[in-house]
């Protein structure tokens, strides 16, 4: 049977990866644009971006998250899977009151400032509060695409889809992200951010961080080699400006955090889409007989990918996971 997977983003990719083991025939049509995977810091983060009230969803995220260790084993190459954990933080009282409804779901106990800085020495003192999230981990997506790429070599086609029916496959996955509204027509909305990449010095961070500071979101992810990708913004919005109020609101909170990021170097800002959908959980499932779906992941496309590649694959083989039925994309 040949499969056609349209889009060439993180979820497109392990979705051709996990058909072609299963030995399919499978092509993937690249449009060429780089889609939020190359923007997105690769957080792992399936307690802190899971929703209140969305018990499936929670369920989805926590267990991708689980399979990430092995996904990244299997692709074989140094992906940047990182297990050190997350330390959540907050910076004032209000910021504490906010962050400890997460935290509180997610049962993890507080520490004191000086138990945070003792894990992250570079720390503010100005840091009131935090916790350490264990399975919240990292990884780096653009390795992860690289290494998919590497492993899809040769069935990766250059070719921009503008309808379906010009698609010729036994079966047609679209995994096209933002780019899915216009081929199916089902409500996949862009949720534009900016994102941040400082060049510091190798060490400075051990864990992410994911805090509230002063009212302001910012996630801080360290990598290896001195990389701290800095996000994000989320904004309603369409275009693909990089703005000064953004680039500002980022780097306050980053280094009202994490003061000695005053001497990093700022080397990248970065804007993309993540594809939303009106309850912000992903379409997966069959559109038509031929014709299946798996968009709209939002801000966790990349903690995801292994559970969508694996459902995707198995719906592809005539596996109906009972999962899916809570993510079908006709469900609004
Ligand atoms: N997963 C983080 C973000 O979308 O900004």
């Amino acid at each position: 049977m040949t499969v056609a997977v349209v889009g060439a983003g993180i979820i497109g990719l392990s979705i051709a990866w996990r058909l072609r083991e299963r030995g399919f025939e499978v092509t993937v049509l690249d449009s060429g644009e780089r889609g939020a995977w190359h923007v997105a810091a690769g957080m792992l983060a399936p307690g802190g971006e899971s929703a209140f009230e969305q018990p499936w969803l929670t369920r989805l995220l926590a267990e991708s998250g689980e399979r990430w260790p092995a996904f990244a084993a299997a692709l074989g190459v140094d992906v940047g899977y990182d297990d050190a954990g997350t330390l959540g933080l907050a910076m004032t009282a209000d910021d504490l009151a906010d962050a400890a409804r997460v935290w509180t779901r997610q049962k993890l106990a507080l520490l004191r400032p000086s138990e945070l800085r003792e894990r992250e020495p570079a720390l503010s003192p100005r840091v009131r509060a935090g916790v350490y999230a264990p399975t919240e981990r990292q990884v780096d997506p653009r390795k992860v695409v690289a290494a998919l790429r590497d492993r899809l070599d040769g069935r990766i086609v250059a070719r921009r889809v503008e309808r379906l029916s010009d698609v010729d496959a036994d079966t047609v996955v679209v995994a096209a992200g933002c780019g899915t509204a216009a081929l199916t027509g089902l409500p996949v909305r862009p949720v534009k951010g900016q994102v941040l990449r400082l060049r510091g010095e190798p060490g400075l961070l051990r864990h992410v961080l994911d805090a509230t500071v002063d009212g302001r979101h910012v996630y801080l992810v360290p990598r290896s080699d001195g990389e701290i990708v800095v996000g994000a913004t989320q904004e309603e919005r369409t275009d693909r400006a990089i703005t000064a109020g953004g680039v500002h609101d980022l780097l306050h909170a980053a280094i009202d955090l994490v003061p000695g990021l005053a001497e990093a170097e700022l080397v990248e800002t970065t804007v993309g889409h993540r594809p939303g959908t009106p309850d912000n959980a992903p379409l997966l499932g069959r559109l038509r007989d031929n014709e299946i779906v798996a968009a709209g992941h939002h801000r966790n496309g990349v903690l995801l990918a292994p559970i969508t590649a694996d459902l995707i694959a198995g719906l592809v083989a005539g596996e109906e996971d009972p999962l899916l039925e809570h993510f079908a994309p006709g469900r609004f």
